[in-house]
């Protein structure tokens, strides 16, 4: 074991197959990065220019103000990203693959040229108009990892229609929520979908989450298995006869840099999820410039990103980035341990990736299989390997390093948020060293700071606090979907004038950033964001749960498990299958995302005088350190706490 302040010394230097051959050294580097700070307005007005065509050039670049929460980018400027991700690119290379993708079984191979995506985009878009939709309104889409997920955001982008896609582990009351909170006239969703040789019932899970969603008028269904599903009479439709009877022709709706172009749901540490929105030509810009330089990629890599487009990583990194980008992108529907452990391996030869992107807890999992499932592979096509959602700790990047980048590929350790759109912290390959466990440093024009308790910002180096970022960049979220005062509260109060990021870091004697995790009550679990207050409203509705309060503790594979602490109502009695009953709730009220690792019924919990719960003394105890329970002079009643060690 390596204590932390050894770990900043182990430094990795760039690896020699990749030194001088990427977009930027340790020199260039810097300069841009301080040009980025010096100058953010120049610095992005450029890019924007390079990197996306413009129906109208902006007249003002940015425009902000932190204490209102109001940031808007490239005013005036008018764009359709649709065109940006696909029509662009026919002109010069219509043929080129847009997308390869690999379905559960590793035999099920489909690709799809550019030209070939822009029709079907074009005749989606159509069946979507066909069906009364219309610039400004909401879609959700509730689907597997299939063409179909990209072509049904890109042909919302087409015509301005704001799409809400929702992870399809999510439960049906986790649909209805969204789906009502941003009135969505249209799902989009699959009869079945499988994972890992299972099937899903989508479909089913949709009726049920429209019995109370009346404002959902429209069921497009993708037929993905042969399976028969139920069809509700002029409320369900076919998705590929709908296609069928659709034009070719569909003219881009151009849109201000300025309107939305998604709504994602992500979780806070309190209340129900927030609709983070993303508008068009900022959101895209970062996008697009992100994935060209952190991953360096060059025109004709296949880049392979493993996260699902239910998450923000999919939407930037699979879907809207390297498409900007005119890149391969591979989509993957199956999962890293189907038909057994070597699947990723499999994929990467049979496909040449030359760019891999995925989160450290299929990197543990993979780990635990053992490295004889890494034997038969060659991995040469890999240049980039990268890692996100969550820290990575120092053996399992040493491994991912040494066993899948062969010590050869550069690890983009890369920190960012739902919020964020893009990267915002992480190093650049060929330009920055690496240190296992470390983002290391921000991108262009991002500006991080550490504060303390106290509001102050820690100037200097080898400090620990807060992270927050200065100066506004243009993949930032602008406002909660119809709650912006929540959006303002959320982010810019606590250290007015900064982005609160929610996470904790250090920057280390060198200026590299180390992210600690959340400093509030949302969870990592499996790399999937999930705020305890909803586990414990999904507890609750059980119906034999009278109080719940949920943390985390620390988990090999998942990084972070679920602990439930639960006072059972006075009138239930626990039994065998008590455990059981708890979850099948969170299973159908949340997802099986959000179901307890361990849950204890508890005679009661430790709240303080003033009714609030010291969820600070449950981590301890959910950590399994009993010994130091921390100051617990300000129980209400400390005999709580005796009781719940005696359950244990
Ligand atoms: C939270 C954001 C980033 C897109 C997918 C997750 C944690 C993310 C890292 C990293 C340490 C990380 C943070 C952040 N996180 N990347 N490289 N190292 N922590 O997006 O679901 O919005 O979660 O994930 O805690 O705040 P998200």
């Amino acid at each position: 074991m390596t204590d932390s302040s050894n770990r900043e010394n182990i430094i990795f230097e760039v690896p020699t197959e990749i030194a001088g051959s990427t977009y930027f050294d340790q020199q260039s580097y810097q300069e841009q990065y301080d040009l980025s700070i010096k100058d953010p307005i120049s610095f992005w007005s450029e890019k924007a220019k390079a990197f996306l065509s413009w129906e109208t050039l902006w007249n003002k670049v940015l425009e902000f103000d932190y204490h209102k929460a109001n940031i808007k980018w490239f005013l005036g400027g008018k764009i359709n990203v649709c065109f940006n991700c696909v029509d662009r690119h026919l002109k010069t290379h219509p043929d080129k693959k847009a997308i390869i993708w690999e379905g559960d079984e590793p035999s099920e191979i489909k690709s799809l040229t550019f030209n070939e995506l822009h029709q079907e985009v074009c005749k989606f878009a159509n069946v979507l108009k066909a069906h009364g939709i219309k610039k400004g309104d909401r879609v959700a889409i509730y689907i597997p990892m299939v063409p179909e997920a990209a072509i049904a955001m890109l042909a919302c982008a087409r015509i301005g229609a704001i799409h809400s896609v929702i992870f399809a582990g999510f439960s049906a009351d986790s649909i209805r929520d969204r789906v009502i909170d941003s009135e969505c006239k249209l799902i989009i969703t699959a009869n079945q979908a499988l994972r890992g040789g299972k099937i899903i019932e989508l479909k089913k899970i949709v009726d049920t989450a429209l019995l109370g969603a009346p404002c959902v008028k429209t069921v497009l269904v993708h037929k993905r298995t042969k399976n028969v599903v139920s069809m509700h009479d002029g409320r369900d439709f076919w998705l590929e006869e709908e296609v069928k009877k659709a034009s070719l022709d569909c003219p881009y709706e151009v849109m201000d840099s300025e309107d939305p172009l998604f709504i994602l749901y992500t979780s806070g540490s309190t209340g129900k999820p927030k609709g983070v929105l993303h508008t068009q030509g900022g959101y895209l810009l970062y996008a697009a410039v992100t994935h060209k330089y952190v991953f360096d990629y060059r025109e004709n890599d296949i880049h392979f990103c493993t996260a699902d487009i239910g998450w923000i990583t999919g939407h930037s990194y699979v879907v809207y980035g390297p498409l900007a980008n005119g890149a391969t992108t591979l989509m993957f529907e199956s999962i890293p341990t189907y038909p057994n452990p070597s699947r990723f391996w499999d994929v990467i030869d049979r496909h040449k990736v030359n760019i891999f992107y995925t989160a450290p807890t299929a990197i543990r999992a993979l780990i635990k299989e053992g490295d004889s499932w890494l034997k038969n592979f060659k991995l040469d096509s890999l240049r980039i390997i990268g890692t996100v959602g969550e820290p990575i700790n120092h053996d399992s990047w040493l491994w991912y390093f040494k066993n899948v980048g062969k010590e050869r590929c550069p690890i983009v350790d890369t920190w960012w948020q739902t919020e964020t759109g893009g990267i915002l912290i992480s190093p650049l390959p060929g330009a920055i060293k690496t240190k296992p466990g470390s983002a290391t440093k921000p991108f262009f024009g991002i500006n991080p700071c550490i504060v303390n308790e106290e509001g102050q910002e820690l100037s200097g180096n080898t400090v620990t606090g807060s992270l927050c970022i200065k100066h506004p960049w243009p993949g930032q979220m602008r406002t909660v979907w119809q709650d912006h005062d929540r959006f303002r509260k959320t982010y810019f109060t606590q250290f007015p004038g900064m982005y609160f990021t929610g996470d904790g870091a250090i920057r280390d004697s060198d200026g590299y950033y180390w992210i600690t995790g959340r400093v509030d009550d949302v969870l990592k679990v499996s790399g999937h964001r999930i705020g305890t207050a909803e586990i414990e409203t999904a507890l609750v509705a059980s119906g034999i749960v009278a109080e719940a309060a949920v943390v985390g503790f620390s988990h090999d594979i998942k990084g972070q498990g679920i602990f439930a602490f639960c006072i059972l109502k006075s009138n239930v009695e626990l039994t065998d299958s008590t455990s059981d009953l708890v979850k099948t709730a969170v299973k159908s009220h949340y997802g099986s995302i959000g179901v307890p690792d361990k849950i204890l019924f508890v005679p009661g919990l430790p709240k303080t005088r003033s009714g609030k719960i010291m969820r600070r003394i449950l981590r301890k105890i959910a950590q399994g350190e009993f010994k130091d329970l921390g100051d617990t002079s300000t129980l209400a009643d400390p005999g709580v706490v005796q009781g719940i060690l005696e359950m244990l």
